[in-house]
């Protein structure tokens, strides 16, 4: 069993520094390394829509330019009625690196989903470039 509540709150703080103007909708990650370092990420928004970066996919790139590639687990929060999940972009960045990983979804009230990258993305990365 998984513990979860350090790395939801660790999610919880990286969600304060969201930059979500325009859709409002505010979303932390944070992301534990086999080495046991967290690494936080928050969506960061743009005026041109398609540019904005979601907080999973943020700390997935905090953690592999910090040398980190092999996660542990990872868990998103927002302040949504269910428990919010990775959207199907970060999925895959994610399934690059840890295709098995462990996902703790929570809400700011305290609700969790607990489920995993093989669960949210089968067979991700199944016949790219011949694999
Ligand atoms: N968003 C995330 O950061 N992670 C998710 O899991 C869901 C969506 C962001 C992207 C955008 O800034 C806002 O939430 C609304 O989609």
């Amino acid at each position: 069993m998984i513990e979860y509540q350090s790395l939801i709150d660790a999610a919880r703080h990286a969600r304060e520094g969201a930059y979500a103007p325009y859709s409002r909708f505010a979303v932390g990650a944070a992301l534990r390394t086999r080495s046991g370092r967290v690494f936080c990420g928050c969506n960061v928004e743009n005026l041109s829509f398609g540019l904005t970066i979601c907080a999973e996919r943020a700390a997935v790139f905090a953690a592999v330019a910090a040398g980190e590639r092999e996660f542990e687990a990872l868990a998103v929060i927002a302040d949504s009625k269910a428990p919010v999940t990775p959207c199907g972009a970060c999925r895959q960045v994610l399934a690059e690196f840890a295709p098995t990983l462990p996902v703790c979804s929570a809400n700011l009230e305290g609700a969790i989903f607990q489920s995993s990258i093989a669960e949210l993305l089968p067979r991700a990365k199944e016949g790219i470039l011949g694999t």
